[in-house]
């Protein structure tokens, strides 16, 4: 079986481990710096499978040897919000963590493939790949699937048609100016702007861009686990599968939609590989013009890495 490593035993990373060994496609190994816990989780996990009737082994470590020869990396460790935090406000901290990290599993995984979740998401898929020294294609982020989740569920609700049929694609970085693609969205075929008026689907593209937050305010404490990691094991699926995937996700621009050195939402192929293929779409003026703004936003923070040492 593949052998998929998941750096960062919380919320995130725990639930992850459930989706994959429910989908029975990879062994997986837990680790976190907190002793017992992913040793904790990934036993009772174990024991959850003779009831659901899955062999998918799941191992709890603090040890980075443990991930030696891994197929994905999956890197969730470091600090989530709090109510009234932007994910940039994670920065400083999360960037040391996902630094340590990226190198301790490098060393383990040198022909891994890299998903990123830790937030500020783009950043840290950028601090990744530096770090890592990989290709690019072998570095991801996971946001674009999670945001269009976000914008799917929340027009399956208005309209009452099946989440199967509802189709949302929302780009750019993850954060509040998120760029959520009306015009390429749609229902079964059907544009979005011809289901619902328009002040329903602003009403959308606005939750959307504050989803996160919204389950921050709620939770109180940490922030969304299920939708990210439903997510996360989407990836990995699509790449220890080979599929060829289609999904919005953090990939690295060389000139896709004339931008350079960028980690940044995008439609992206997903294969065994890694990333195979970045798709451009043709955005209109605003559109590009509120993916540029997003990109700027990224950029800004990468340069707060270079400018605190940090990269
Ligand atoms: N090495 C390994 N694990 C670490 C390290 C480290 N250096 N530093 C922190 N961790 C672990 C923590 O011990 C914790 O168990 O990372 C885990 C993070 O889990 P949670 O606190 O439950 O956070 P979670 O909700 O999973 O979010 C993790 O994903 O969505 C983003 O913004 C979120 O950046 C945050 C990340």
């Amino acid at each position: 079986m593949a052998k998929v490593s998941i750096i960062g035993a919380g919320m995130t990373g725990s639930t992850t481990a459930h989706w994959l060994a429910e989908r029975e496609i990879a062994d997986v190994v837990l680790v976190d710096i907190i002793e017992g816990m992913p040793q904790g989780k990934a036993l009772d996990l174990t024991e959850a499978m003779p009831v659901i009737g899955k062999d998918a082994h799941i191992f709890g470590s603090n040890d980075y040897a443990d991930t030696k020869g891994s197929d994905i990396v999956i890197i969730t460790a470091g600090l989530p919000r709090k109510p009234g935090m932007s994910r940039d406000d994670l920065l400083t901290t999360n960037a040391k963590i996902v630094a340590d990290v990226a190198r301790k599993t490098l060393a383990q995984s040198p022909d891994a493939v890299f998903i990123v979740l830790t937030n500020p998401l783009d950043v840290m898929t950028y601090l990744t790949w530096k770090v890592t020294g990989l290709p690019s294609h072998r570095v991801v982020g996971q946001a674009g699937i999670l945001d269009s989740a976000r914008m799917r569920a929340f027009v399956a609700m208005e309209t009452g048609v099946s989440v199967e049929n509802i189709h949302c694609y929302v780009l750019g970085g993850h954060g509040d100016d998120m760029v959520p693609l009306t015009r390429h969205s749609n229902i079964a075929g059907v544009p979005l702007n011809q289901y619902l008026p328009k002040e329903k689907l602003d009403a959308i593209v606005a939750r959307t861009r504050k989803g996160g937050g919204e389950i921050v305010g709620l939770l109180k404490k940490g922030s969304a686990f299920y939708a990210p990691s439903a997510a996360l094991a989407q990836m990995a699926e699509a790449i220890l599968k080979d599929k060829h995937l289609v999904v919005p996700a953090t990939s690295y621009l060389d000139g896709e939609y004339g931008m350079h050195d960028i980690f940044i939402g995008v439609p992206t192929v997903l294969g065994r590989k890694g990333v195979e293929k970045v798709i451009e779409y043709e955005l209109n003026d605003e559109e590009m013009a509120a993916f540029r703004k997003s990109a700027e936003h990224v950029q800004s923070n990468v340069a707060k890495l270079t400018e605190f040492g940090l990269l």
